[in-house]
């Protein structure tokens, strides 16, 4: 188990540049293999989620190489459509390869991902898209097998706007006959990389980042070269950290459009922002003010901001209050705080901030991964030494995040 120690109360000064995206790099590895041959990936973030990603294609049959930011997948030689249970474990959203591995191979057999750190996370949207693109599905001993003769495109509606189900009827019906159209379908910038990246590939899908999603089947894919889009939630996380600790940073290749509300809601604490192609310009210079915030789908406030988001908030002045609408377990972190000194209430969905003008170092425990990152900004604020331990979760998704903060004037070092 490793961590971060942290000494607390620099100013979060100078240029940092942001990361490819975690959460469009996983569907877009996945997509990958519907061409049958290779894939060039640029931004791709170095992390352990991208790792995982490419250890199951690896053993799915595809060749694979990295280097700086660069992956090359070949799946030409891809044959196994099995996705081991020990990596379907370690990565619960690795459930959005079923639909890319369906569209190739139409069978796929994945375990059956349990609960996790922020919430159950069932994937009964997904199963119930699959079978009206005319899938079988057969649950046994933990394990879901999907199969099918012929992929058919279907007019799909989701209860609710998920994410990952909204790729996994993508990537189904890319090669699918016929057109899928998919109404309530999930809006974040995420899924339009992948669109782009599909239609890059000679895929024709249309309206992804509005919630009607069209999907016409093609025969056969190309070849691809494609940069990913930069990381909204690590952008966040540093305007965040800048905030918290009254800094003046600039963030470089970021796209603001994508994280309106947490720009408008750091405006309603105080902050201030400058605003130019791909880079933004954050100020802070005193105390921030309590705000309230609710997680909701994009482009609501994203629940993947709500933990550093609320750790920010906990030395704000006056009581925010916090909804987190998305995932029912992921105020885990907050004893963790509150070992700092916060004081926060928890009431089902709600929590209480009451800003405290100072938090103290403590030894705390990173509960998942934007939880992991909350007690990192929590340490840059507090006064003296931080100890965050089990930091693997952050470094499921954030790319270099002590070097980072070392270069913009923070005190962490990373310990084995
Ligand atoms: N849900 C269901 N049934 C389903 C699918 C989802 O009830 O079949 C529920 C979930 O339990 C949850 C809600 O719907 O309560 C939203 O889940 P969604 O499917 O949208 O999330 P996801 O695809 O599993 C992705 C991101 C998450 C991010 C969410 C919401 C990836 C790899 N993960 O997850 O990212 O929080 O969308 O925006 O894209 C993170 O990066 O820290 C992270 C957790």
């Amino acid at each position: 188990m490793s961590s971060y120690i942290i000494t607390g109360g620099s100013k979060l000064e100078g240029t940092v540049s942001i990361s490819g995206s975690k959460n469009a790099s996983l569907p877009i590895i996945a997509a990958s293999i519907l061409n049958g041959g290779t894939s060039k990936l640029y931004n791709v973030p170095n992390i352990h989620d991208t790792e995982i990603t490419l250890k199951i294609l690896k053993i799915l049959g595809c060749k694979t190489d990295k280097k700086n930011g660069k992956i090359i997948i070949d799946s030409s030689k891809m044959n196994c459509h099995e996705i081991p249970d020990d990596l379907m474990r370690q990565m619960r959203s690795s459930v959005v390869l079923a639909g890319a591995i369906l569209a190739r191979f139409k069978n796929v057999k994945f375990s059956y991902p349990g609960g996790c750190d922020i919430g159950a996370r069932p994937i009964d949207l997904h199963l119930k898209a699959l079978k009206k693109l005319g899938i079988s599905i057969e649950k046994e001993a933990g394990y879901v097998k999907c199969k099918c003769d012929e992929i058919k495109g279907n007019e799909i509606h989701l209860d609710f706007p998920s994410v990952g189900a909204t790729e996994n009827i993508i990537l189904a019906s890319a090669l699918a006959k016929g057109e899928t159209i998919l109404s309530n379908a999930a809006m974040e910038p995420e899924i339009e990389d992948l669109q782009n990246f599909l239609n890059k590939m000679g895929a024709k899908v249309q309206g992804a980042g509005t919630n009607i999603i069209r999907i016409i089947g093609v025969k056969s894919l190309k070849e691809v070269n494609y940069n990913i889009m930069p990381d909204r939630i690590e952008t966040g996380t540093f305007l965040c950290m800048a905030a918290a600790t009254s800094g003046n940073l600039e963030v470089k290749n970021a796209n603001s459009n994508h994280i309106i509300p947490v720009i408008k809601k750091l405006e309603e604490a105080g902050c201030r922002f400058n605003i130019k192609k791909n880079t933004i310009l954050i100020e802070s210079s005193k105390r921030l003010k309590a705000v309230d915030i609710k997680t909701m789908p994009y482009p609501g406030f994203p629940t993947d901001m709500q933990s550093i988001f609320s750790s920010m908030l906990s030395t704000a002045k006056g009581t925010s209050i916090v909804v987190e609408n998305i995932f029912e377990n992921r105020y885990r972190y907050i004893n963790e705080l509150k070992r700092m000194g916060a004081k926060i209430d928890i009431e089902g969905r709600i929590a209480i901030i009451k800003g405290v003008k100072k938090l103290s170092n403590a030894q705390v425990e990173a509960t998942d991964l934007r939880g992991g990152a909350a007690l990192v900004l929590a340490g840059l604020v507090a006064k003296g030494k931080t100890k965050v331990s089990n930091i693997e979760y952050i470094l499921r998704g954030y790319q270099d995040l002590d070097q980072k903060l070392n270069k913009i004037g923070a005190k962490i070092k990373k310990q084995y």
